[in-house]
C-alpha cells in the first residue's frame, strides 16, 4: 500500500500528482473547501466581456468595488479593505498590530501562527474540547484572557472543526477583549455557508467595537482561489488608514474587480449555492451521525471533521484509500490537539458525496 510521509495542503494536487501517479484533473478535491459549482455563467460571461478591463490600471481606492462588497456585507465602504486574498489582509493586520503574544483558539487554519512568527510574537492555544464536541464553553474561555495577551483570533466558522461562535458569544469576548485591550481577529472566510449565518457573522459589530478586525474572501464560497480577491470589514479607522497607508498599490488586478462587482449581486449563485451545501451537508450529516464507524461534529462550514472510531484504521489510511480512488480528503493529524484518528472532507455534489462516503465506510451509500 501507498504510505504518504507528507501533508497536503488542500491545494497540493501538483504533490499528489507526482506521489501517487494520478492526473490532478482526475482527482475530486474534497480537501480544499471549494464550492463545487465552480465558476457560475454570469461571472464567465462578465469576464470575457470585460477583459480590455486588463488594458488600465485598476482605481487605487476600489471605491466602486468596495461600495459592492458592502452592500454584500451590509456595512459601509469606509468600513472595507480589499487585498489580495484575505491571506494579504491576514499578514498586514499582522504587520501592523504586531503583537507579541497572541491567542488562537485551535485546532485551526495554521496561517495565523506562521504570520505571527514572522513577526517575532508567540501564539499560545486555547484548545476546543472533544468532550464539548470542539463548541467553545465560553465562560471558561473568558476565564483565560488577560492583559499579557494583545492578540485573539478566531476562525468562525472553525476550520477544521466546522463549528462555530454565535454573535451573542463574540459580544462577550469583544466586551472581555477590550477591558483586556485585547485586538479580536476573526476568519470568517466560511461564514456564507452556515445556515444561520444571520446569527454568526460578527460584521454588525464593527458598528459598536473597534477592537475587531473580520476577514472574508472568495476563495471558497464564489469557487475562485485563483482569483487572489479578499477583504476585511472593521470599524477602526485609524487601523483603516494604517494598513493603507502599508499596503502595496493595485494588489487586486483588473479582472479581479470585475469578477468582485459580479460575484457579490450574481444571487441566482449565492442562492444555489447557500442550497446545495446546506442540503447536502444535512444529508452526510445524518447519515454519518447515525454510524458506528465514526463520530461526527455538528457542520456549520461546507466542510465536515470525523472521528474515526475503528481502533485498526487511521486517518492515513483513509486518505490512501481515498485517494487511490482519485478523491483527495484532509488527513488532519498535523492540526494541533487532533490526532491520527480525524478527517475532514467538505461537500461537493451529490454523486461525488455518494462516491466519497461509500469509500469512507466502504459500503454503497445513497444519500436521502
Ligand atoms: C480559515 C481560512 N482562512 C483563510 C484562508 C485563505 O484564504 P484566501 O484564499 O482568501 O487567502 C483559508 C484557506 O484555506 C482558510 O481555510
Amino acid at each position: 500500500m501507498i504510505k504518504h510521509k507528507d501533508h497536503f495542503h488542500g491545494s497540493d494536487l501538483e504533490k499528489i500528482e507526482e506521489i501517487y501517479g494520478i492526473r490532478r484533473e482526475e482527482i475530486v478535491s474534497f480537501s480544499a473547501n471549494v464550492n463545487p459549482l465552480g465558476v457560475s455563467p454570469r461571472l464567465r460571461s462578465a469576464l470575457s466581456k470585460q477583459i480590455d478591463a486588463i488594458t488600465s490600471y485598476p482605481d487605487r481606492e476600489y471605491t466602486s468595488l468596495r461600495k459592492c462588497i458592502a452592500e454584500y456585507c451590509g456595512t459601509e465602504p469606509e468600513h472595507i479593505l480589499v487585498g489580495n486574498g484575505s491571506t494579504e489582509l491576514i499578514s498586514l493586520f499582522i504587520q501592523i498590530e504586531h503583537p507579541q503574544k497572541a491567542l488562537v483558539i485551535g485546532p485551526t487554519y495554521s496561517e495565523y501562527e506562521r504570520e505571527i512568527a514572522l513577526g517575532g510574537g508567540t501564539t499560545l492555544y486555547y484548545p476546543l474540547k472533544e468532550k464539548d464536541n470542539f463548541h467553545l464553553n465560553v465562560e471558561d474561555f473568558l476565564s483565560h484572557l488577560n492583559e499579557s495577551i494583545d492578540l485573539l483570533v478566531i476562525c468562525n466558522p472553525n476550520n477544521p472543526t466546522s463549528s462555530c461562535i454565535t454573535r451573542n458569544e463574540m459580544r462577550h469576548i469583544l466586551d472581555a477583549c477590550k477591558q483586556n485591550d485585547i485586538y479580536v481577529m476573526v476568519d470568517e472566510t466560511y461564514v456564507e455557508f452556515a445556515d444561520n449565518m444571520d446569527e454568526i457573522s460578527a460584521v454588525p459589530l464593527t458598528h459598536y467595537y473597534n477592537n475587531i478586525f473580520i476577514l472574508r474572501g472568495t476563495s471558497k464560497f464564489f469557487a475562485a482561489p485563483g482569483l487572489r480577491l479578499g477583504y476585511a470589514i472593521t470599524g477602526n479607522h485609524d487601523l483603516m488608514k494604517a494598513i493603507n497607508t502599508r499596503k502595496n498599490p493595485w494588489t487586486i488586478n483588473s479582472l479581479a474587480v470585475v469578477a468582485g462587482e459580479t460575484m457579490f449581486r450574481d444571487t441566482e449563485y449565492i442562492r444555489q449555492t447557500r442550497e446545495l451545501i446546506s442540503g447536502e451537508r444535512a444529508a452526510i450529516y445524518r447519515l454519518l451521525q447515525e454510524h458506528p464507524a465514526y463520530k461526527v461534529y455538528e457542520p456549520s462550514g461546507n466542510f465536515l471533521l470525523a472521528r474515526i472510531l475503528s481502533e485498526d484504521i487511521t486517518s492515513q489510511d483513509l486518505f490512501d484509500r481515498a485517494i487511490r480512488r482519485k478523491m483527495m480528503i484532509r488527513d488532519c493529524s498535523t492540526f494541533p490537539f487532533l490526532d491520527n484518528k480525524y478527517i475532514r472532507f467538505c461537500v461537493m455534489k451529490r454523486e461525488d458525496n455518494e462516491r466519497l462516503l461509500s469509500c469512507l465506510l466502504d459500503s454503497d451509500v445513497r444519500l436521502s
